[in-house]
């Protein structure tokens, strides 16, 4: 079996293939391709896949090429994670957002708009070679911003394309831990967009127990979630958010912790992975050592202004390993060998959420075979939250509008109309601001 790995040369592509190496069932994956732009950068991330695999005899193989078609011929899965504009990119969408006093974030508010203007038309043109040149194979999506990424791709692909995120796994193995159950065994009622929902519910033996979470004032307060929230809160709301929703709840203290951050998290990472792959250049550099000390560093330092706002301390030792190639391994496994499981993934509604049309791309608890995934019916979200959801999935709308006609004044009703934009001058000055730094952006007019 043949997996495509599109942005090949990305950072996190060791932990894809470390998951891979786990697997020595009949059926999987016995052959990696990674494509990038850049032959440096396979270069480097070839080296510690090599590393990895030298204990492992059943290893699959690792080919790399910069030709995107040749890379997708015969693919029976593609994963997508590429980085349209780099870290600079990611740095630049969070420095211009800041300076107008809004979020600068790799997926919420304005710099998650800039980014998706300019990833959209690059996803559509893989999506559009994938149809042609690899009609069979499925597409999971990483690249952010995830849940609009992978609407603009399905467009193209129907249900072949799925969006994958770990943060509700994350979430739901957090809630289950503190109750004590084993998240293989529970049920985590979940539903939004990518980066924008809430768990209602966590079902072990048929009983939800998270009344019984929301009722104990120190269990609520021990984990990830209910540091960043606060117990008051989660109280409040009855449910318990994904942590991007902090970016929502808590604004203005986050955006004040980015203005004021010494490097925001794009120029961090931008800084920090420019140093491992300038290492990866020298022959005698131990490449494995070098890429766990770079993700042990990344890891750490995830969302910690948001910690540091709420006062929420150093990360969990659990929380710190990550979840992201477990979940793609998961589909893919469920896909290919017909093993049906239950994840919370990015598909077409199809009605799961009522509220929205049934071609939105939501994420939502999916039943995985070889057919794909089928979202699971969900109850409705309160106002409040259908109310946000909504107003996103405006927004992703918009942008997509945008990235398929070149529209500037789609692209300024994308910025205006996000819930934490609070001008349409400010959305015009975003607009100006990013086509004058993103060459991703020429194609607005
Ligand atoms: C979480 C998010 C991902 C994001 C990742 C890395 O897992 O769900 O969408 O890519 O964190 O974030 P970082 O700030 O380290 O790039
Ligand atoms: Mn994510």
């Amino acid at each position: 079996m043949k997996l495509t790995i599109l942005g090949g040369g990305g950072f996190r592509v060791p932990l894809v293939y470390g998951a891979l190496l786990t697997d020595h069932a009949e059926g999987r994956v016995t052959e990696v391709v990674l494509h990038d732009l850049d032959d440096s950068r396979l270069y480097a991330v070839a080296r510690v896949l090599a590393e990895q695999a030298s204990t492992v005899a059943d290893a699959p193989t690792v080919t790399a090429t910069t030709d995107l078609d040749e890379a997708l011929r015969g693919a029976d899965f593609v994963f997508s994670a590429i980085r349209v504009g780099g870290l600079e990119g990611r740095a630049n969408d969070e420095r211009v957002a800041l300076a107008e006093g809004v979020l600068g974030q790799e997926t919420v508010g304005a710099g998650g708009i800039a980014y998706g203007l300019r990833t959209v038309p690059v996803a559509v043109d893989i999506a559009r070679r994938v149809a042609r040149l690899a009609p069979d194979a499925w597409v999971i999506n990483f690249t952010n911003p995830a849940g609009l990424v992978t609407e603009a791709m399905s467009r193209h692909l129907g249900d072949r394309v799925i969006g994958i995120c770990d943060s509700p796994v994350g979430l739901g193995r957090r809630i289950a831990g503190v109750l004590g159950a084993n998240p293989r065994e529970a049920f985590i009622d979940y539903v939004g967009l990518n980066h924008l929902g809430w768990v209602r519910g966590l079902r072990v033996a048929g009983r939800d127990e998270l009344p019984r979470l929301l009722a104990d004032s120190d269990l609520l307060g021990s984990f990830e979630e209910g540091k960043l929230f606060g117990v008051d809160w989660l109280r409040s709301l009855g449910a318990i958010p994904n942590e991007y929703l902090h970016y929502y709840y808590f604004n203005r203290e986050t955006v004040r912790a980015y203005q004021q951050a010494e490097k925001t998290r794009g120029a961090f990472l931008r800084d920090q992975q420019a140093r491992f792959y300038e290492e990866m250049r020298r022959p005698d550099a131990a490449a494995l050592t070098a890429w766990d000390r770079t993700r042990a560093e990344r890891e750490a330092t995830y969302m910690s202004e948001n910690r540091e706002t709420a006062g929420a301390g150093e990360r969990d030792a659990d929380d710190l390993s990550g979840g992201y190639e477990k979940v793609a391994l998961a589909l893919m496994r469920a896909i290919a060998r017909d093993e049906r499981t239950t994840l919370i993934l990015n598909v077409r509604n199809q009605g799961a959420l009522s509220v929205l049309d049934t071609d939105a791309v939501i994420e939502v608890p999916c039943l995985v075979d070889a057919n794909g995934a089928h979202p699971v019916a969900v109850a409705p979200l309160p106002d409040h939250a259908t109310g946000l959801v909504c107003a996103v999935k405006g927004v992703e709308r918009e942008v997509l509008a945008a990235a398929e006609s070149g529209s500037r004044a789609s692209a300024v009703k994308a910025f205006a109309l996000h819930p934490l934009v609070d001008s349409v001058n400010v959305a015009r000055r975003l607009v100006e601001g990013y086509t004058a730094v993103h060459p991703g952006l020429a194609y607005l007019r």
